[in-house]
């Protein structure tokens, strides 16, 4: 069912980069990179409502650790897709259940944005093709369109090239951080000491057979190191689960946040109960919402 007055509810799960390898910098500043990125159980929740204005309500347990105002990302949304749908005077009140730790390197704030505009495609009866929707998630930022899918995608270039990727279900740890890394600084790091990881093959023929010990060992990321180097604490967390025996532990994405693969979700209890602070969620999540309009 679409739109209307209706309220739109859509989940925005968080995502794990349990492969990311850097190619270079490009000279917009942004690096080409390859990433298989897989969206969790862990999720926000985004609500549109028909309203005259654009105004934003953020609830939920993670709420303060959230921009509430005109940076966040929801917000950013909803004003790019009214513009590339020749929406004049955009109106939605948007409600976010804030659940994903921020700037964690968990793609929250991208999930959102990616939420939000499939809510707001509904609600305003854009009917956006996907492929159009990919570019406006795009123009908001790089994980967007990757975000939007709602499942597994080997993603390229930037971020904007997204293939999806038939992934078995999988059971991680995660253990997230009191601190943020932006983005933009784990890249500068990276810069300043560049070096590029193996290419994805055996990653994803693992990944798309279920062989989770093979999985287990090729979790890779590029700017773990720079982080690392940094941040020892990201480091020590994922010795900690390998000792515990863990398959395999990486940072994902800009960071800080380590996830963990384990065998069964048996093994996943114990590893949550070694290492402080981590949970355990799976991926991908079984689909369980309205999918974006199709095109
Ligand atoms: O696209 P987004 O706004 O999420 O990116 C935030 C910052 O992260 C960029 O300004 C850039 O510094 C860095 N980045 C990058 N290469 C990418 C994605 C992000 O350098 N592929």
């Amino acid at each position: 069912m679409r739109g209307g007055a209706e309220p739109v509810r859509e989940e925005a799960p968080a995502k794990l980069n349990v492969f990311l390898r850097v190619l270079g910098r490009r000279e917009d500043g942004y690096h080409d990179l390859e990433s298989l990125i897989l969206p969790l159980a862990l999720h926000d929740v985004v609500t549109a409502l028909p309203a005259d204005g654009l105004a934003l309500r953020v609830e939920g347990p993670r709420a303060a650790e959230a921009p509430g105002g005109d940076e966040n990302l929801c917000l950013v949304a909803a004003r790019t897709l009214a513009e590339a749908a020749g929406i004049a005077s955009p109106g939605a009140d948007l409600v976010l259940d804030k659940r994903v730790p921020v700037a964690a390197g968990m793609g929250g704030g991208s999930s959102d944005a990616a939420a939000t505009l499939r809510a707001l495609d509904r609600l305003w009866r854009c009917d956006l093709e996907a492929e159009v929707l990919g570019e406006v998630g795009a123009r908001v930022g790089s994980d967007v369109p990757a975000l939007l899918v709602g499942e597994p995608v080997f993603v390229s270039g930037r971020g904007e090239r997204v293939a999806p990727v038939h992934v078995l279900a999988t059971t991680w740890v995660v253990k997230p951080f009191g601190f943020p890394v932006r983005t933009p600084d784990a890249f500068g790091w990276w810069d300043e000491e560049p070096a590029t990881g193996p290419d994805a093959g055996v990653l994803i023929a693992a990944a798309e057979t279920g062989n989770v010990e093979l999985l287990g060992s090729a979790l890779f990321n590029d700017l773990q190191a720079p982080v690392v180097s940094r941040h020892p604490e990201v480091g020590a967390a994922i010795d900690a689960f390998l000792e515990a025996g863990a398959l395999g532990a990486v940072m994902t994405g800009s960071g800080p946040t380590v996830a963990a693969l384990a065998a069964h979700p048996g093994q996943a209890d114990r590893l949550a109960r070694a290492v402080h602070g981590s949970f355990v969620t799976g991926g991908p999540p079984a689909p369980s919402r309205p999918g974006p309009v199709a095109g």
